[in-house]
């Protein structure tokens, strides 16, 4: 049998659709079960989230203030991972998470990948025109490799939050995880826009990746919205009912956990919402796969 996935990459290239809220909240449920029901020679260090967005949203979805630590400094070589990963372990304010991580971004990371892609990209045309006899080109793939993936390793669970694009970095992002965790917006009528249908809707957010997917997320799901249960379906049918989980319903809690909230978990900010039931459902699905 296949080693069950350890290292996942949440994505869709569509914005707004639950990737940072999935990542958090998976990545917490997780953490929880690691230390309930701990399974023989699993990693102390056990969850850790990378955020592979220069938006930064994963640090302030947890409360968070990073000192520094930043995921862009470990792609020039400006310290290791375990130099800039932040401990998300909030017990002074009654959020106790003691075994998860971050490796935060923000907006930094937006200029290092341009940096990166250019010097990629000179670098290139240099050898193509054997200029370049010194032979120095550090892909961005190897920077990945090298620094992130030991790491990754010590780790029980690593959920990469990703950004809604897919840049130069992705191919990095793909080959570093083993499978993708897709959160697919259901919401059809907040969808719909230039989208004629539910097919062309499932299509447009699923393009692109370029990595197994492990799981599909329905996300904004309204149990009496006639549209929304046609939009699951089509996802059951196109992937599979074992692939897609049970849908996380549009919930007013999880959009107030991370603001009003002041960067609190679902779990921590309304245990009994649906959404945090939900979330809690799919981090057991992939724990006791
Ligand atoms: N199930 C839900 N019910 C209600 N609000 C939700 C739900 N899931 C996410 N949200 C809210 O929707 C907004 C977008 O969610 P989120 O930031 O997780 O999406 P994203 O895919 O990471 O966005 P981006 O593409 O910009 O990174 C946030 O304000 C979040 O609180
Ligand atoms: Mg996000």
């Amino acid at each position: 049998m296949a080693e069950k996935p350890r290292i996942f990459a949440v994505v869709n290239q569509k914005g707004g659709v639950g990737k940072t809220t999935t990542s958090i909240n998976l990545a917490y449920e997780l953490a929880e079960l690691c230390r309930e029901d701990p399974q023989p020679g699993a990693p102390s260090e056990q969850v850790l989230i990378i955020d592979f967005d220069s938006q930064g949203n994963c640090a302030h979805s947890l409360g968070l203030r990073p000192n520094g630590q930043n995921l862009a400094n470990v792609l020039i070589g400006n310290g290791t991972v375990r130099d800039n990963l932040l401990k998300a372990d909030r017990s002074a304010d009654g959020l106790p998470r003691p075994n998860l991580w971050l490796l935060p971004s923000d907006q930094q990371l937006a200029t290092i990948k341009t940096r990166l892609i250019m010097r990629e990209a000179v670098q290139s045309a240099m050898s193509m025109m054997e200029m370049d006899g010194s032979n120095e080109q550090v892909p961005i793939l190897e920077i990945m490799q090298s620094q992130v993936g030991p790491v990754v390793d010590r780790f029980a669970y690593v959920l990469i939050d990703c950004p809604p694009s897919h840049d130069a970095f992705m191919n990095a992002v793909y080959n570093l995880a083993q499978a993708a965790i897709v959160p697919v917006k259901v919401d059809y009528l907040s969808t719909v826009g230039a989208a004629q249908n539910i097919e062309n809707i499932r299509k447009a957010q699923m393009s692109g990746i370029n990595i197994r997917i492990h799981t599909v997320v329905p996300t904004f799901f309204v149990q009496r919205q006639v549209q929304d249960n046609m939009m699951l379906e089509a996802l059951q049918d196109a992937y599979g009912v074992r692939t897609v989980a049970e849908p996380i319903p549009r919930s007013q809690p999880v959009a107030e956990a991370a603001a009003s909230g002041g960067g609190m978990t679902l779990q921590e900010y309304a245990p009994d919402s649906p959404a945090t039931v939900a979330y809690r459902q799919l981090a057991e699905r992939i724990y006791y796969e």
